[in-house]
C-alpha cells in the first residue's frame, strides 16, 4: 500500500518505521518538511520524507498522526485528499490531559470527515500506545486494533493494513462508534500514566 504518515512525532515515526518494515511504500509528511526528510532518512528502507502536500499526493492512505486540534491546519494543507482513505489515530485531548475536548454527541473521527470532504475517515489506532507499535514490544500476545469506518472498502483497507504490521483487527462498526472508541483511549492512557499500569497497557474485546 501507498501510505503517507503526517506527523513525525511519536506516533508519525513509529508508525513510518512499522508500516515501511511491513513491506508498505511510506512516506512522512511534516509542517517542517526538514523534520520529515530527516526521519525518513533515519528509517531507510525507501521511506520519503517532505512537506505534508507532497505526502498526500503520493498516498492512497493518509494517517493523521497529529493531535486532534491540529487536524483542521494540517488538512488545509493537504491539497486534494478526494478518494483517498485518511486515518484519524487521534484522542482529542484536554491540553493538560483532564480529559477530551469532545464527545458523546460526535468524536474526533466525525468533525475529521466533516473537514474532508470526498475523503473516507476511518478511525483506528488510537487505543495503541506507541510504545506497543514496534513488532517485538507486543510478542507476547495479540493487540488489537480496533476498526470504525462507513465505507466497507476503506474499513477493509485499513484492516488490511493493521494486519499486515501483526495487529489483531477488530470490526468495532460505524464511524459513529468513535464516539465510544476515544473515551477508551482515554481510559487507557489513565491506566498507563495515572493508574500505575504504564504505557504498555492496551484495551481487547473478548468473548468469554
Ligand atoms: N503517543 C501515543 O502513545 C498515542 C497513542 C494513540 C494515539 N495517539 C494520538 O496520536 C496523535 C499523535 O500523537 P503523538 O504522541 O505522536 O504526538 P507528538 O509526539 O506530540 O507528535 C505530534 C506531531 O504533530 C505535529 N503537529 C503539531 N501541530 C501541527 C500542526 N498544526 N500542523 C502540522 N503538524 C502539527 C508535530 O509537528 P512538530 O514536530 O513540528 O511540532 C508532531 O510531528 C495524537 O492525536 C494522539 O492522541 C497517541
Amino acid at each position: 500500500m501507498n501510505i503517507a504518515v503526517i506527523g513525525a512525532g511519536n506516533m508519525g515515526a513509529g508508525l513510518a518505521r512499522l508500516f515501511a518494515s511491513s513491506g508498505h511504500q511510506v512516506v512522512i509528511g511534516a509542517r517542517q518538511p526538514e523534520k520529515a526528510a530527516a526521519l525518513a532518512a533515519e528509517i531507510g528502507s525507501q521511506v520519503q520524507g517532505g512537506g505534508i502536500a507532497a505526502a498526500v499526493k503520493l498516498a492512497d492512505i493518509v494517517v493523521l498522526a497529529l493531535p486532534y486540534g491540529a487536524a483542521a491546519e494540517a488538512l488545509k494543507e493537504a491539497g486534494d485528499l478526494s478518494g483517498k482513505v485518511v486515518v484519524d489515530i487521534s484522542n482529542p485531548l484536554k491540553p493538560d490531559f483532564s480529559g477530551l475536548v469532545i464527545g458523546h454527541t460526535t468524536s474526533a473521527a466525525e468533525e475529521i470527515q466533516a473537514l474532508v470532504g470526498k475523503a473516507v475517515v476511518v478511525k483506528a489506532f488510537n487505543t495503541v500506545f506507541a510504545q506497543l507499535l514496534p513488532r517485538e514490544a507486543r510478542a507476547a500476545r495479540p493487540l488489537q486494533v480496533f476498526v470504525a469506518a462507513d465505507d466497507a472498502a476503506a474499513k477493509a483497507k485499513v484492516t488490511e493494513l493493521a494486519a499486515s504490521a501483526g495487529f489483531e483487527p477488530v470490526d468495532a462498526g460505524p464511524l459513529g462508534n468513535a464516539r465510544y472508541l476515544e473515551p477508551i483511549g482515554m481510559m487507557n492512557i489513565a491506566f498507563g500514566y495515572f493508574l500505575g499500569r504504564g504505557p504498555t497497557v492496551a484495551p481487547a474485546w473478548a468473548s468469554f
